[in-house]
């Protein structure tokens, strides 16, 4: 049988760009790409010191009056002055690719912002021939909303226009007017902006809310959740059942038309945002012929506990749910939701790390849990997220957002002036800097971890299969190929536990402890509290 060969996109490891909070390189209290470029190195550069990702993706960079921080675009195809240039992007694109990193952009194609051309045009009158490129519509017959859809950053989902006397629709912000993609020619236009940063060389892209683009036909209200009440009153979103604002089947169509465009382009990724439950919804975007999405972003860690069996059991139900062929894919962490050392807690940063870097999939990695960061305080005053102003600060999202903590210096070594968010206050104690230097920091446990996969099939490509008699509160699975095993240990919790090989005797080559040295093969070991290990396997039967 020949073998299966593996895309870039399979065997390496995504590091998630967050712009804005990445490194400031022009004194303005804000990232930016020049600042992208000065951290490559860091990234990888190709030696042990560097971190040694394989892939960047950059949240949106494109112009913007920034009311969603770039998630409300007012020109596709150019580049925010906040940000840079074309030709500085250009730049950030040559250096990545020197030094063997890939380049993914965040394509918005859900909503623009209000003061997008098109939307401009679009607002100015009934009859203006962009009126339909996006959702108007006439107050219902009673004169209420036309129908009852919740805006995901608080309150309803329609805005009234003054001049032209109907109302639009906004899933997020209501300056994030949504696009209408029943009409051909916004299609026609978004896919012109793809083929703008294909032809520029990018690498694929990560697409926001895919699964949002198209609504019902008959823009019929959803259902209401019975027994649930809204934590926060403006909050709505949470009261309904999604059947016909979000994932609708006609959406397919579209993907499967981005793919073929990317296809067209040669080895580029598909990647979408999709929140889309159950599983066997989610699993639908692969395609029933694998030809949509490459990787439907896997969130499911993100809402579960820090346990062993909740964890697993997510593992499980993913593999399960897999189309044949398709392959899966793993976040723990993202500037929408906090911080896995805030959520998990910081005890479990290590065997995170370990789970992230060693399950079968590909792995996102957010900037700066890689040093394990944790949601930063931001004084109510300074709450920029219009999720956290819209409805109320514990749902706001600046805490994942503060800026990347570089070093000691002033403002983190991020930036030279205030940032646009405050730096978090452990700074002085957890930075890139002080952890590059020590041999026992979360961020040389992930250098560790990212050479020992990228150095091992098995661990990149391999099968995976969980071991059944674990220990109480510990995850063990196998990794392997037609060459090698491992044995992967994560004790989850605070008490050492016991676990023994039946038909292997094994050899630890890398600890979460990362004093804990490789020793001769056992077929017995102790997991010590939090702590996860990778076993090669030795031989089959003792
Ligand atoms: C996605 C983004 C989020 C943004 C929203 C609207 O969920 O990840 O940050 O606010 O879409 O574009």
């Amino acid at each position: 049988m020949a073998a299966t060969t593996f895309a870039w996109w399979q065997i390496g490891v995504i590091y998630q760009i967050y712009p804005r909070s990445f490194k400031d390189s022009n004194g303005d209290g804000v990232g930016d790409l020049q600042g992208i470029i000065d951290g490559l190195d860091y990234l990888n550069d190709g030696t042990p010191d560097s971190l040694g990702i394989d892939a960047i993706w950059i949240s949106p960079i494109y112009p913007s009056p920034m009311a969603d921080f770039g998630y409300d675009v007012a020109n596709y195809t150019d580049v925010d002055p906040l940000f840079g240039d074309l030709a500085t992007f250009d730049r950030l694109l040559a250096e990545a690719h020197r030094r063997g990193i890939r380049v993914i952009l965040d394509f918005v194609p859900n909503h623009t912002s209000d003061e997008h051309p098109w939307f401009v045009e679009s607002r100015s009158s009934r009859n203006n021939p962009k009126r339909d490129w996006y959702i108007w519509k006439d107050p219902a017959p009673d004169g209420g909303l036309p129908n009852n859809w919740a805006s995901m950053f608080g309150g309803r989902a329609w805005a009234w226009d003054e001049r032209t006397e109907q109302y639009y629709l906004h899933l997020f912000h209501r300056k994030q007017p949504d696009l209408n993609w029943r009409n051909p020619a916004v299609k026609a236009a978004m896919l012109d902006v793809l083929h703008f940063w294909l032809e520029r060389g990018v690498d694929g892209f990560r697409v926001d809310v895919i699964g949002f683009m198209i609504k019902d036909a008959q823009f019929r209200d959803n259902p209401v959740l019975h027994g649930v009440t809204a934590h926060h009153p403006n909050d709505l979103w949470g009261l309904q059942d999604h059947v016909y604002d979000i994932d609708q089947p006609e959406v397919h169509d579209i993907i499967r038309e981005f793919r073929s465009l990317l296809d067209s382009y040669g080895d580029r990724v598909l990647i979408g945002e999709i929140w889309a439950q159950p599983r066997s919804r989610w699993a639908r975007y692969y395609g029933t012929s694998l030809d949509e999405l490459h990787l439907p972003f896997n969130f499911d860690l993100l809402h579960k506990p820090w346990d062993a069996r909740a964890v697993r059991a997510s593992v499980d139900e993913l593999e399960a749910a897999l189309p044949a062929g398709a392959w899966p894919n793993y976040v723990l962490g993202s500037h929408d939701i906090s911080r896995l050392a805030t959520r998990y807690g910081e005890q479990a940063v290590r065997v995170a790390a370990m789970l992230l870097l060693t399950l079968r999939g590909t792995p996102t990695l957010y900037m700066g849990d890689e040093i394990g960061m944790t949601d930063g305080l931001i004084p109510p005053e300074r709450i920029r997220d219009p999720q956290g102003l819209n409805i109320s600060a514990d749902r706001s999202r600046d805490p994942c957002r503060t800026p990347l903590q570089w070093s000691g210096s002033p403002y983190a070594g991020f930036a030279t002036v205030e940032p646009w968010l405050p730096v978090a206050e452990d700074f002085q104690a957890r930075n890139i800097e002080i952890q590059r230097g020590d041999e026992q920091s979360v961020l040389s446990l992930y250098r560790r971890l990212l050479r020992l996969r990228r150095a091992s099939p098995a661990l990149t490509r391999g099968r995976y299969s969980p071991v059944n008699d674990e220990p109480p509160n510990c995850f063990l699975f196998l990794r392997e190929d037609e060459q090698e095993r491992y044995l992967v240990a994560l004790n989850f919790g605070g008490e050492s536990c016991e676990a023994k090989l039946h038909d292997a005797v094994g050899q630890i080559v890398l600890s979460t402890e990362l004093d804990r040295t490789e020793g001769p093969p056992v077929s017995a070991f102790t997991l010590r509290p939090h702590e996860g290990i990778v076993m090669k396997l030795l031989m089959k039967s003792l």
